[in-house]
């Protein structure tokens, strides 16, 4: 292996250059996800149980009506946020690209008894439909997480979707402090671990693209095989005023947020986030 291309991952690559990598199908990485998602206790992949009640509680509160409404979950995970949904009487379609998710989510939705329809693939690429949701929602950052490109095609999909008056929720990471939100360089040598079921070492680092409020979080993961796999979060930080210019562009409307509904913890919680609540 050539020390030139190590030390060439510490050079900071241009705003939205792709990895060599997708995290969240591959076989082993989404095993390892699949398990975090499901730990109650922690706020990685999904947020805590007691977190994800107090936040469905708040979405459920913002509908108007007590009617049984329709809800799309997008990047559903393993379900933790529809069936409590379904529980609730409402119909709920969740969309998720990671096999794992979905065919857990399927098995538990199954031996629970409730009715929710889940589709494996990209939020991206599925058609979403025309006028059918209620409510749709996107949480855990993932809006922040796409290219500008994608999110504003996604968003485009969204209120396409929305029946006139539906009700589109999503978090985002809020655009301060940012130099604070860097992470150190750092490295791990496993025999087996979260990247790989084989030896590996991760080297991590990330960079900040000041002007665009982004954040990219690389890990490169060098192992028995010849290439280095290169693992990019491009992550989106924005102002309330931001997403107010973004929605407005899809006619979106009555925009309101809230800062308040996570309780205290890392940069994924408290009021680093913004959750937006739009109307079509
Ligand atoms: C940070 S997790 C959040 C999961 C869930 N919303 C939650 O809060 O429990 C992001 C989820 O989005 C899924 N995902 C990522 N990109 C996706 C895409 N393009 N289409 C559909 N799902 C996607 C991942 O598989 C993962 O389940």
């Amino acid at each position: 292996m050539k020390i030139d291309k190590i030390i060439s991952l510490s050079e900071k690559p241009k705003l939205y250059e792709k990895g060599t990598s997708f995290m969240w199908t591959d076989e082993h990485i989404s095993k390892q996800l699949l398990q975090i998602h499901l730990n109650p206790d922690t706020d990685l992949a999904s947020r805590k149980k007691s977190t994800i009640e107090k936040t469905v509680e708040w979405i459920l509160a913002t509908q108007l009506s007590f009617e049984k409404i329709n809800i799309l979950d997008l990047g559903c995970g393993p379900g933790l946020y529809t069936e409590i949904f379904a529980r609730n009487g409402h119909k709920v379609t969740g969309i998720d690209i990671s096999k794992n998710s979905i065919d857990y989510a399927t098995k538990s939705a199954e031996e629970k008894g409730l009715n929710i329809d889940y589709q494996m693939g990209s939020y991206l690429d599925i058609d979403l439909g025309k006028e059918k949701y209620d409510l749709i929602i996107l949480i855990y950052a993932d809006l922040g997480a796409l290219l500008p490109t994608e999110r504003e095609a996604l968003l485009v999909k969204i209120y396409s979707a929305l029946k006139k008056g539906g009700i589109f929720i999503f978090d985002v990471l809020k655009d301060k402090g940012l130099n604070e939100k860097i992470s150190p360089k750092s490295w791990e040598a496993s025999k087996v671990g979260f990247w790989r079921d084989t030896p590996y070492l991760v080297l991590s680092e990330s960079f900040l693209y000041d002007k665009e409020k982004v954040i990219l979080f690389q890990h490169s993961i060098i192992d028995h095989s010849e290439d280095i796999k290169i693992y990019r979060f491009w992550t989106h930080f924005f102002s309330q005023q931001d997403i107010t210019d973004i929605l407005k562009q899809q006619n979106f409307r009555n925009i309101e947020f809230r800062e308040d509904i996570l309780p205290e913890g890392d940069m994924w919680n408290g009021n680093n986030v913004i959750f937006t609540k739009c109307e079509k």
